[in-house]
């Protein structure tokens, strides 16, 4: 097809050479791209004929050449229409759509040769730079990006305070002029490092709501050798804020080279921004060829005891929770109920002194404490029908771990062991890199990487904010990355009622997150009497996260002897599948509810999870998703009507319904509740 043909069919009008437009398949999103006699080239963003993003700037500046690449020559324009469909290895859906028109414009600034490259979708727009190959600029080191998104009113935003090394923030919501991360961050005193950039910075991904209910996600995709990018805020105008590496620089490249895609997901509905799929689609398809080793998984854990004090990571001090017998303890509660796998925490040797000192040599992921019989263990869960998942605090001594991870790696091979839990508590050492700096960033995706080599899938903690990279490397099957399950044991802040709503519209719409859901026992204080901290949400709450919060690995986080006497709950998580043929996002509201139902893979089974902040609500939505012409035996897992998860937490009923796709589900969430439900069809 000639190029002047594409033009027209893009409907991409050209004034005076300096404007130009290009609408989304189906006219729902627009961008104008614009340069102005001073040759900056700004962008908007149109939500049908409104304007969601104000003129906002392009460009970069460098330190080394030093140029400032924000005023150019427009050498050329090209323009393209995708609209093809992909299979992700798992996932929420197993067909995706990926429907975009592209707008290319070569530019040319202090004899630089650069691309932005525009693709607009039905449900938003992505833009990145590119640098291709060229003769007398090989190499660069990036200073700063100006890319900005220019709010066109002071919207309501869900934001967690810019930090160099941590996401574990709880969520704020204010009006955009009240951001102020500084106060917010004050708050914290359960967060092991931060570094905090400043009053009116943020990250993403940043969740926006109009006045008039427009609903605008900021953040990025395909975030590879590259820093993330958080946001300064000025008036109304948020601009990438590139995380430094340990002396101040933001990026070294070699071109070619393509930074991440800034995304910005739009809609009037709230549950499309969480059924978009647009971060995905810039993502590079799987580099992982033969995938059939990778399997989503459900798996309980070593784990929670030590945070509640029952048991602790180090052998010395008399409470060494990973001993031979208190695994098998575990492997047997969780063979009986039919679980993949059981993560052991602190099997190895260095606990003793992993935490505070910063030390390079703590952990060589391949020495077991002595009463933690690995062979004996792997053969023995092997026997119920399960693997370990082997445990990788690197304590952020990450030159330590790259140089162990081929050994350690193999070690996990060698013990028959397929899934590896990393861990980044700390202060990168021994450099003082960011935990979101472009090394450490190449060093998550080295652990993806090399993994995949030896067949392992990766769930990372304490890790950069996720990208939509799990497409192309579907071992890197979740990470933490935000504020998980662990904080109901903080004292300060802990988990507030609203958290595990905006999730969804946050965090989440980078991939999957190992929450760890399945709280049951509310009170912490079962094993340490001094404690004050409770899990705020009620049971039924805890088990719709198992389908609100998305993961192909998904734990069931409590203490055998806390699921024992409440089985009939725990039969929600027991079924409960982890992938998905289908999602149906039923209705939504960042911060007030999210429910969401979603047929299990190659099964003609729904399981749906809803769920509420603080506020009870009554719920009521149509079961039309459901095969018309069959009868479905619905288990609803509801509060009971005096629970409350400040007052009575654990007071839950199963109910048993018979349904149809013509039935409407009522149900009432109470405060701090929620409602699990499985469908299974009857013959
Ligand atoms: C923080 C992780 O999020 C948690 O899951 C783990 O138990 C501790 N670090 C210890 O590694
Ligand atoms: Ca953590």
């Amino acid at each position: 097809m000639n190029k002047t043909l594409l033009l027209l069919l893009l409907s991409v009008s050209v004034f005076a050479q300096k404007s130009f437009k290009v609408a989304s398949p189906s006219d729902q999103i627009s961008i104008q791209v614009s340069q102005g006699a001073d040759r900056a080239i700004k962008y908007q963003v149109f939500y049908k004929t409104k304007e969601v993003i104000a003129a906002s700037d392009l460009g970069l500046s460098l330190k080394k050449p030093a140029l400032e690449l924000r005023k150019f020559q427009i050498l050329g324009v090209d323009s393209t229409v995708v609209d093809g469909t992909w299979k992700p290895v798992w996932g929420e859906v197993k067909e995706i759509r990926n429907n975009y028109k592209e707008l290319t414009l070569h530019l040319k600034e202090s004899g630089v040769l650069m691309d932005v490259i525009f693709r607009v979708f039905d449900d938003g727009i992505g833009f990145r730079y590119f640098f291709p190959t060229q003769d007398n600029f090989k190499h660069f080191i990036v200073d700063n990006e100006w890319s900005s998104f220019t709010m066109t009113g002071d919207h309501n935003a869900f934001w967690i305070p810019g930090d160099y090394d941590t996401n574990e923030y709880t969520y704020q919501r204010t009006k955009i002029s009240e951001i102020d991360a500084l106060a917010a961050a004050a708050k914290e005193k359960d967060i092991a490092v931060t570094s905090l950039m400043g009053k009116n910075f943020v990250q993403t991904p940043l969740m926006l709501k109009s006045a008039d209910g427009i609903y605008v996600n900021v953040h990025e995709a395909a975030l590879v050798n590259y820093p993330a990018m958080h946001l300064k805020l000025e008036g109304l105008e948020f601009t990438s804020a590139l995380v430094p590496d340990a002396v101040g620089n933001k990026a070294y490249v070699q071109t070619p080279f393509n930074t991440p895609w800034r995304t910005l997901v739009i809609s009037n509905k709230a549950e499309q921004i969480l059924a978009s799929k647009l971060i995905l689609n810039l993502n590079e398809p799987s580099k992982i060829k033969d995938s059939t080793w990778i399997k989503p998984q459900k798996f309980m854990g070593m784990w929670w005891e030590m945070h509640v004090g029952k048991a602790n990571w180090p052998l010395a001090g008399g409470k060494h929770g990973a001993n031979t017998e208190n695994v098998k303890r575990y492997i047997d509660f969780a063979g009986k109920h039919g679980f993949d796998g059981v993560l052991v925490e602190g099997w190895n040797t260095g606990w003793e002194d992993w935490f505070g000192n910063w030390k390079e040599e703590v952990f060589d992921f391949v020495s077991p404490y002595p009463d933690y019989q690995i062979d004996s263990l792997t053969k023995y869960a092997a026997s119920k029908g399960l693997k370990l998942i082997m445990h990788h605090e690197t304590s952020s001594s990450v030159t330590n771990y790259e140089r162990r991870m081929d050994a350690a790696y193999q070690y996990m091979v060698d013990k028959g062991i397929n899934t590896v839990k990393t861990g980044y508590v700390g202060k990168i050492i021994p450099r003082g890199e960011h935990h979101d700096s472009q090394w450490m960033v190449n060093h998550y995706n080295r652990v993806a990487e090399k993994a995949a080599k030896y067949h392992l899938m990766v769930d990372s903690h304490e890790s950069v904010h996720p990208t939509g990279l799990h497409r192309t490397y579907p071992n890197w099957m979740a990470a933490e990355a935000a504020r998980g399950s662990e904080f109901n044991n903080a004292p300060t802040l802990g988990i507030n009622a609203e958290h595990t709503t905006i999730l969804p519209f946050t965090r989440l719409m980078g991939g999957p997150m190992d929450y760890t859901p399945g709280l049951f026992h509310m009170n912490l204080n079962q094993f340490d009497s001094t404690r004050t901290t409770k899990v705020r949400s009620t049971l039924a709450k805890q088990l719709a996260l198992y389908v609100t919060i998305y993961s192909p690995l998904q734990m069931a986080a409590d203490l055998p002897e806390n699921y024992e006497p409440k089985l009939d709950a725990f039969q929600f998580i027991k079924d409960v599948a982890v992938d998905w043929d289908d999602t149906k996002i039923i209705t939504a509201e960042p911060g007030e509810f999210v429910t969401i139902a979603r047929k299990a893979k190659n099964k003609d089974t729904w399981f749906i999870g809803s769920i509420t902040n603080a506020t009870a609500r009554n719920m009521s939505f149509d079961l039309d998703f459901l095969d018309p012409d069959k009868t479905y035996e619905a288990l609803l897992y509801l509060d009971a009507d005096d629970a409350d998860f400040e007052k009575n937490p654990e007071a839950y009923v199963v109910e048993k319904r018979l349904v149809t796709a013509k039935s409407k589900m009522t149900f009432r969430l109470q405060r701090g509740g929620g409602c699990a439900i499985s469908l299974r069809r009857l013959n």
